[in-house]
């Protein structure tokens, strides 16, 4: 059984450029069985579009909650009853009785009730009146169970047992401060997998007699109910994507709770199953779904960028386009793409530069980060009076780029924290290739691609500062493996990496995979030398041979530790761990025996292109037993070394990342 909701608001509808994410039609939920049936619960102008997804021709079932006009306009414009090649059931509240012939009056509409093309077939039903709706093929019928609501002018919600779940449609009800009202409520949901319910309202805008209720009191209903997934619906028309928003965050926050209660914010096109929601799309275009299982495969943060980035590039055709991510008060530039100025192909080059800007409302990605408000400007240069931003031109002035309209959405943790904010530059209309601004459906499916992608993004972060932590932890030992001294052979070996894939003719989804545990790996390489004494290891002097076999043994120590199932970025950093001291030449170690040794392509690639990324960042670096080194000196000397200490076909592509080396130690300096 799978349910997608169709409308999403209560009294009228309201499609605005702040409702568009949630939705502007009036109430309407689509259910459909496992064994092919059909049902709508309410005929709100969401199921407008629902019947024009529906096939040619077929049978479905509408069930009626009440008559108010917001749970019923949709009816005239649904596609089957104007086709004769559809029956449709029509399940009434006995006391609408009359309804279909007084809605089709030519007063409302040009076609009378009779007159209908298709077959429409009327049943009345009541509260406590259980009936069965037959399936298609003739498996087990899906028994509903009407009961009644507080709702001005009487109204029904339904229990439906389908597809051995239980499935509540609320329809429109308040839950009074009356002393059963609670109780009532309870029972109506008891046991429900998924129960969708009316929560118009919250504790400060709740309108007493007007029939609909407070989330807050669904929250309550349930949790003793014993309901799984609440889908909080029949939004106020005017509430805005950002205060729905809001109570989303607040709801997914909860999560971590051990409460097997799951509450949603209902949101045209979501779609769930007694487990849970599924990842969607609009029209059942499955193109996020493809791209999320895709993304969830990559380890490293700056892969998953790029390809967040791209994909929002493709759905708004933006010639260019920046990640910033949160550290603490700031954001830094994490991302960008910009077709104008270079090729993504060589996007990986612009990640080292060192941009960061204080979050606060003046800069345009500032204020996104510090409200949690997207951006739409059509126009950058004519921004609305009074607005707290206004737009920095320092590049366009020193790049000689031109920024005219910008779309920025910002990505939240799974605790309503901002995570970052993407920045998208310039849609480029496909024909004339001329800037125009960012439409509503390209705002619509970034935000649900920023959404969804952000707990990929954070997974991705927190293995990052997992990383960061076992290092900071070995700084406490060793003050040369700090953060910035691991960041930077990470780098060095990613980026040597990356080139030797390209030259060895890989596809760039294998690089940007394998780059990714590249870059977290080598980053742990001396992880062992917390197993070395420290008078070892601060000696600030020569050591002695004695005093280097021990040493030696932070290889195999190293290994030890990170120990690991193959394919995970532990087994990556055991291989390099052990063997990051071996020599092409067969002269190195791997541990402090002569045991192990190993020489040429034997050595695993990515020990060898770590072992150069080490070094030559140990050269470059002050240590207690030396001072630094320039990088033409120790480019010098790596070159030196190619064919003794260094594999000579990874030495001879140093020259091709001269530049980003270059960046690199400008982004994490000492
Ligand atoms: P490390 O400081 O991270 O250095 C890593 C590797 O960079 C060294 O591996 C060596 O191959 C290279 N390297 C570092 N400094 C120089 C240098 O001045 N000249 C040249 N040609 N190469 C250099 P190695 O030798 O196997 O040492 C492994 C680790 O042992 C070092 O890691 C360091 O923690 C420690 N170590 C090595 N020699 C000394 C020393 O004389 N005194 C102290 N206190 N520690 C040392
Ligand atoms: C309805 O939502 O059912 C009609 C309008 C209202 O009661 O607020
Ligand atoms: C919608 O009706 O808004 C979306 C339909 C869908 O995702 O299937
Ligand atoms: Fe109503
Ligand atoms: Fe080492």
């Amino acid at each position: 059984m799978e349910t997608i909701i169709r409308g999403v608001r209560g009294s009228i509808a309201n499609p605005a450029p702040d409702t568009i994410f949630y939705g502007g039609n009036t109430v309407c939920v689509e259910l459909n069985t496992d064994s092919g049936a059909t049902i709508f619960f309410d005929a709100g102008t969401g199921l407008r579009e629902a019947g024009d997804l529906l096939p040619e021709s077929g049978e479905c079932h509408i069930i009626i909650s009440h008559g108010h006009m917001d749970h019923m306009f949709g009816l005239w414009f649904f596609r089957p009853i104007h086709s004769p090649k559809w029956i449709t059931h029509l399940y009434l509240p006995s006391w609408l009785e009359n309804m279909p012939d007084f809605l089709y009056q030519c007063a409302f509409f040009p076609v009378p009730f009779k007159e209908l093309r298709g077959d429409v077939r009327i049943h009345l039903v009541s509260a406590g009146a259980t009936f069965e709706i037959p399936t298609p093929q003739g498996s087990e019928p899906i028994v509903v169970e009407p009961f009644a609501v507080c709702h001005p002018g009487g109204g029904l919600g339904y229990r439906v047992s389908v597809d051995n779940a239980m499935f509540v449609y609320g329809g429109d009800h308040e839950i009074t401060d009356s002393p059963h009202a609670h109780s009532d409520a309870v029972k109506s949901l008891s046991g429900a997998d998924i129960a969708i319910v009316d929560a118009m309202y919250n504790e400060c805008d709740y309108h007493p007699g007007w029939g609909h209720s407070r989330w807050e009191d669904w929250v309550d209903v349930a949790q003793s109910a014993g309901v799984r997934n609440l889908v909080l619906t029949h939004h106020d028309p005017v509430r805005p994507d950002q205060e729905l928003d809001k109570l989303d965050q607040k709801f997914s926050a909860l999560e971590s709770s051990d409460s097997k209660l799951k509450i949603y914010v209902a949101r045209e096109g979501m779609r769930f199953t007694p487990k849970g929601p599924i990842p969607f799309t609009r029209n059942g275009s499955d193109w996020l779904l493809v791209f999320l299982e895709r993304l969830s495969q990559y380890r490293d943060e700056n892969s998953i960028l790029d390809r967040i980035l791209a994909k929002a590039r493709e759905i708004t055709h933006a010639d260019a386009g920046t990640i910033y991510l949160r550290e603490g008060n700031e954001l830094v530039f994490a991302y960008t793409h910009n077709d104008t100025l270079f090729s993504a192909d060589s996007a990986h080059k612009h990640i080292y530069v060192n941009i960061r800007m204080p979050i606060s409302e003046k800069s345009i990605a500032g204020y996104v980060a510090a409200t949690g408000c997207p951006l739409n400007i059509p126009n950058i240069r004519e921004l609305p009076p009074g607005v707290p931003y206004s737009f920095n031109d320092s590049f366009d002035r020193s790049s000689g780029y031109f920024t005219y309209s910008m779309l920025v959405i910002p990505f939240f943790d799974k605790s309503s924290e901002v995570l970052g904010v993407l920045q998208l530059i310039n849609s480029l209309n496909p024909q004339t290739k001329q800037p125009c601004f960012f439409n509503l459906s390209m705002m619509y499916n970034v935000r649900l691609l920023a959404r969804e992608a952000a707990g990929i993004l954070e997974r991705s972060a927190v293995e990052r500062h997992g990383i960061y932590g076992i290092l900071r932890m070995a700084a406490v030992h060793d003050p040369s493996e700090t953060g910035p001294h691991a960041e930077r052979v990470g780098s060095i070996a990613a980026e040597l990496y990356q080139c030797w894939a390209e030259h060895a003719g890989h596809i760039p989804d294998d690089i940007r995979y394998e780059k990714g545990h590249v870059r977290l790996a080598s980053m742990l390489h001396d992880i062992g030398k917390v197993g070395i004494s420290d008078l070892i290891l601060k000696k600030p002097a020569k050591l002695t041979d004695e005093e280097f076999m021990v040493m030696r043994g932070h290889t195999e120590f190293g290994a030890s530790i990170m120990a690991a199932d193959p394919g995970t970025i532990a087994a990556y950093a055991c291989e390099i761990a052990r063997h990051h001291h071996q020599k092409w030449d067969g002269s190195g170690y791997a541990g402090s025996t002569n045991e192990g040794k190993l020489s040429g392509s034997d050595i695993p690639l990515m020990a060898r292109i770590t072992a150069i990324a080490d070094v030559f960042d140990a050269l470059v670096s002050k240590r207690c037993y030396k001072k630094p080194w320039s990088i033409e000196e120790a480019l010098l000397e790596m070159k030196k070394e190619a064919g003794r200490h260094f594999d000579p076909s990874l030495i001879a592509l140093l020259p091709e990342i001269r530049d980003l080396i270059t960046s690199i130690y400008k982004k994490f300096p000492e």
